[in-house]
């Protein structure tokens, strides 16, 4: 049996010459040296599996014993679930896998990467997601479940695909090929249940749905950075689908106002949905470039922003704002492989300065800005934090609390203080002789967060 491995893992049409490897002190290399980060990533089996830990997110109030017991109790019974010990609303729920017993049947379904990913984060399979399946798959059927590593197999493929595949457990068909491929009504839905995943990885799957969000822990330690409070004018510039806004909204028990914007409709529908699941209502979010955000004309009043005035914004609006900026995403994890042009890959930091130039304008004095990435190449990290204190000076760094992750690399245009003033999630970094606990802040997604104030002018 074939369990996900770095072989045949490729980084798209990025097409890195093979270069040494990054680590700390090494002098700042090109791009393509970050082809080799991503190999190394693959290599150590970090990019292709996910992390151990589900982080959940729960409201500040409602971690209540009662809903600790849920969990623990409920269909999370079989995992261990323990609370993190410096963000007491975030729960870990520790997975397991490979199954090395885990044999493949003889019937096959295949399906695309990004689904092969949710599958290794504990997700059935929805019809979208499958690509081709055994010609006599019915209802009721077990099957085994390959991921197509490259996004060759052609859709509704009736040969068996010898493709650069791997499988990811076995599952019991709910639909018939047929419905699937054959229907002339637009079929959506669970196509395959999994009741075997060569990794077990708790999905919430409706368990108190109005208190838990699945949340990978980075992305929990920037709402505490960012640390709104109650009352509060935030500004969440790329919002969507709003796991960093709900907790926002949360963290300032719904009083106050989060203006959330995202260029991407259908996703600010997403958005949307979660503020509703959540029971939010603090949370007034609009489709809008957010480059395009700051209108210097307009006059500050920020009872206007209250009452939901609609974007463009004055100068000096928000008391603190988010930038969660679009970036290459490498850090994500589970990922089998990375479909990205080199233009693509550098398209970013000029698109995350020309947010940050908005974000700063929109910042009141004194004011708190957190940048942040799910991405490790420090051309969208520790570099555009270099140039935004050189283009800015009215902002500096600040200190982060939590600060569960390691320094900012070196030789980025960061001093030796500024980088540990930054935190960068490697999960090239875990170290399997450490304590559970620790394992925990760094068998993470990769991540980088930076915390900015807007100094008062004199
Ligand atoms: C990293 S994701 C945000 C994730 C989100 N903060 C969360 O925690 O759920 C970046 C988002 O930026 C959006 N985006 C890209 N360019 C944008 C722009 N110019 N203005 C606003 N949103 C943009 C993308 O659609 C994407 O949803």
């Amino acid at each position: 049996m074939e369990v996900p491995s770095p072989a045949g893992l490729g980084v798209g049409d990025v097409n890195f010459p093979h270069t040494r490897l990054l680590c700390d002190g090494c002098p700042p290399l090109g791009w393509d040296a970050w082809g080799e980060k991503v190999r190394l990533l693959h290599e150590l089996k970090r990019l292709p599996e996910a992390p151990d830990n589900a982080d959940v997110r729960s409201q500040p109030v409602a971690l209540s014993n009662s809903a600790y017991a849920t969990i623990k109790e409920g269909r999370h019974h079989h995992f261990k679930v323990i609370q993190h010990d410096q963000l007491k609303d975030v729960l870990l729920i520790h997975g397991f896998g490979p199954d090395t017993d885990l044999l493949p049947v003889a019937k096959e379904i295949i399906v695309d990467s990004n689904c092969g990913a949710a599958i290794l984060r504990g997700a059935d399979i929805y019809v979208p997601g499958v690509m081709a399946a055994h010609p006599s798959m019915e209802s009721g059927d077990t099957v085994s479940v390959y991921a197509d590593l490259e996004g060759k197999c052609r859709k509704g493929l009736t040969k068996q695909y010898h493709g650069n595949k791997v499988f990811v457990g076995n599952g019991t068909a709910v639909l018939a090929r047929k419905d699937i491929f054959c229907s002339q009504e637009n079929v959506s839905g669970v196509a395959v249940h999994m009741t075997s995943p060569l990794f077990r990885c708790p999905s919430l799957g409706g368990v108190l749905p109005q208190l838990l969000f699945l949340q990978n822990l980075p992305s929990v330690v920037v709402g505490h950075v960012l640390d709104p409070q109650p009352g509060d004018v935030i500004l969440d510039m790329c919002a969507a689908p709003g796991g960093k806004t709900t907790h926002l909204a949360s963290l300032m028990r719904d009083e106050g106002v989060v203006i959330a914007f995202d260029k991407s409709e259908p996703k600010v529908a997403k958005l949307r949905a979660n503020c509703e699941k959540l029971c939010i209502q603090c949370v007034k979010s609009f489709v809008f470039d957010g480059v395009k955000s700051l209108d210097s004309e307009k006059h500050c009043n920020r009872e206007n922003t209250l009452l939901s005035a609609s974007p463009p914004y004055p100068c000096g609006t928000f008391d603190r704002i988010l930038l969660d900026a679009p970036c290459s995403a490498l850090g994500q994890r589970p990922q089998f492989f990375v479909r990205m042009t080199l233009k693509e890959l550098q398209s970013y930091p000029r698109l995350q300065r020309k947010l940050f130039t908005t974000a700063v304008g929109l910042l009141k004095e004194e004011g708190i800005l957190v940048y942040s990435t799910c991405t490790i190449t420090p051309q969208e990290n520790e570099e555009q934090v270099a140039w935004a204190l050189k283009s800015f000076p009215c902002v500096k760094l600040d200190k982060q609390t939590p600060h569960l992750g390691g320094p900012g690399l070196p030789n980025w245009g960061l001093s030796d203080d500024e980088c540990q003033l930054v935190q960068r999630f490697d999960p090239t970094k875990v170290n399997a002789m450490d304590t559970e606990r620790s394992q925990s802040n760094e068998d993470t997604i990769g991540f980088f967060i930076a915390k900015f104030i807007k100094k008062k002018s004199s």
